[in-house]
């Protein structure tokens, strides 16, 4: 089961993923939600496309901001993009690559520490590969094996958390006690398409697996009521759990 969050943060547990060309749809989309109940994930797509310009927009309309930048270089340079990510309007989450090592996961932890704001999260294996790629890419051994291991590397060095699919989060949750933040993408309920998502777990049965903080996209995004859609989800997760803080 998911940690227990302070009442505001309970109440913002879907993070909307902002997966747009440009600035003037990602916008449109927020003004039409309520901060009070979500938060944003901007990634490389709108961030190479839009700059910081576009969080001091997105922060002005009162949005926490993941920036899913997942950081990958030596661990000086990692920790000055951190700095320079955190000093960016509203921007409340950030990911590196876990494979990055430990060296490097500790340099961005410690270049967070003086951010009580500020959650760092590691991208252990990302879902788009298998055990077939990760061979070819010089690792022997099974995807669930490395998840496991970097997932524990990142603990270790002191990161907030970890981006995890929700398929996963009952293992590591177990894996890793109650104080590691799970960040889970691939969230999906019946009635929606799964897109190019392969295995999608519904929103309540990832809180009911550990997950603390939900990515959702297009089910809300491209809905035609994005603000009933964000409901849905919200009222699916409060109402499984009534007690959930
Ligand atoms: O539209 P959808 O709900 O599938 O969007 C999911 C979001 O989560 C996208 O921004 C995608 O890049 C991100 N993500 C993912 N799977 C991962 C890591 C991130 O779907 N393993």
């Amino acid at each position: 089961m998911s940690r227990h969050l302070s009442p505001p943060d309970s109440e913002k547990r879907i993070i909307i993923a902002l997966d747009f060309a440009g600035e003037a749809d990602a916008l449109r989309l927020l003004d039409r939600l309520d901060p009070a109940k979500c938060r944003a994930k901007i990634g490389k797509e709108l961030f190479t496309a839009c700059g910081p310009g576009l969080l001091r927009q997105v922060h002005g309309r009162g949005f926490e901001i993941f920036l899913d930048l997942k950081f990958h270089d030596i661990p000086n340079t990692v920790a000055g993009a951190i700095a320079a990510a955190a000093a960016l309007p509203g921007v409340w989450m950030l990911n590196v690559h876990a494979s990055g090592g430990r060296a490097m996961l500790e340099a961005a932890a410690e270049s967070a520490r003086g951010e009580r704001h500020l959650r760092i999260v590691g991208v252990t294996v990302l879902t788009s590969l298998n055990d077939g790629d990760l061979v070819q890419t010089g690792l022997a051994g099974s995807v669930r094996d490395q998840v496991l291991r970097l997932a524990r590397l990142c603990a270790s060095a002191g990161l907030h958390g970890l981006v995890c699919s929700a398929a996963e989060a009952a293992l590591l949750r177990r894996e890793l006690g109650p104080e590691m933040l799970l960040v889970t993408p691939g969230i999906r309920r019946p009635d929606d398409s799964p897109g190019d998502q392969k295995r999608v777990v519904g929103p309540a049965e990832a809180i009911a697996a550990g997950a603390d903080y939900l990515v959702v996209g297009r089910p809300i995004t491209r809905a035609k009521d994005p603000a009933a859609a964000l409901e849905t989800f919200r009222s699916e997760i409060h109402g499984n759990f009534p007690n959930l803080s």
